[in-house]
């Protein structure tokens, strides 16, 4: 991978910190430029991050400038992590938060007016199949921005957008995306249960059905629409039950009510 040369502090190693830097090892990152500060991290992550000949500290390392300082603690824990991190954040390092809701603002009030790069990623991250929305402030060089996207793109492409104020968007699309999907096939499942199958089978069918179809999404050059049609013989089953999804009152306007809900959410979280 082309991450630059330089030093990486991956500040919590849980669920996404961990999934990030998994990828980084697997990908061949070396794992000497890497310092891991999280006060317990699991079993297996010390395990990888000593395979790896990676650095583990409990609290920030004093007396150097970290190149890419990544941030993957919740949001709610900033205010007591930021401050001891800000020594190590110099005119050459490049912020990196995906800390949902946490804004670039609140981040230089806390660690300077430095590079900054404000990420989502979502939880597919975790097999290496997410998706992330990315948005760098003015700091943020093009090597830079070269080495962040490299990082950021173990866990899946990366999109970067043009203001702040997407990535709160983003974060309604496709951050708290999987969960539509996952309810998605509990809707199909229970539908199924109605009609009388048994409700373990309908829910295998359903699951399957949403796997599959993302994966055949996935491996397919052609669109969701094209593949929609693709499967929808005029007069035949899909076409009758497209025919209760697409209408006026179909799913389109309630996507529109839920993704608008998700995005004032993490507009009020940003403050
Ligand atoms: N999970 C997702 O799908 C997802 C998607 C998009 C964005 N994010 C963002 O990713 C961030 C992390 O989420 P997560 O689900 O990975 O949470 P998580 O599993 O709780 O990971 C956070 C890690 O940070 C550690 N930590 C706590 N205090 C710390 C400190 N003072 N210094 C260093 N590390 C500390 C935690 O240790 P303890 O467990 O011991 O407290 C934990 O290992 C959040 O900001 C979230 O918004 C997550």
């Amino acid at each position: 991978m082309t991450a630059g040369s330089g030093s990486i502090v991956l500040v919590g190693a849980g669920n996404m910190g961990g999934a990030m830097l998994s990828g980084w090892l697997d990908k061949g990152l070396a794992g000497s430029r890497i310092t891991v500060v999280d006060p317990s991290p699991s079993e297996k992550m010390q395990a990888k991050i000593a395979a790896a000949g990676a650095r583990h500290v409990t609290t920030v390392p004093e007396g150097f400038k970290a190149d890419i300082l990544f941030l993957a603690v919740k949001p709610q824990m900033m205010d007591v992590v930021l401050p001891p991190l800000k020594p190590i954040v110099g005119d050459e390092t490049v912020v990196v938060s995906v800390a949902a809701g946490t804004t670039l603002r609140y981040l230089t009030a806390q660690l300077g007016d430095a590079a900054m790069v404000r990420a989502m990623p979502n939880t597919p991250a975790m097999i290496g199949r997410g998706v992330t929305g990315a948005f760098a402030n003015a700091r943020v060089g093009d090597a830079q921005r070269q080495a962040v996207d490299a990082l950021l793109r173990v866990s899946g492409p990366v999109e970067w957008v043009a203001t702040e104020a997407d990535i709160d968007a983003v974060t309604a699309v496709s951050g708290s995306g999987p969960a539509y999907v996952f309810y998605l096939v509990e809707c199909m499942a229970e539908a199924g249960r109605k009609l009388g199958l048994p409700a373990d089978l309908a829910m295998r069918l359903a699951r399957e059905t949403v796997s599959g179809a993302g994966e055949l999404l996935n491996q397919s050059p052609e669109d969701a629409a094209q593949l929609r049609k693709n499967v929808t013989s005029p007069g035949g089953t899909t076409a009758a039950a497209l025919s209760v999804l697409m209408a006026e009152d179909g799913i389109q306007p309630i996507f529109d009510k839920a993704i608008a809900a998700a995005r004032q959410r993490a507009e009020e979280l940003g403050g």
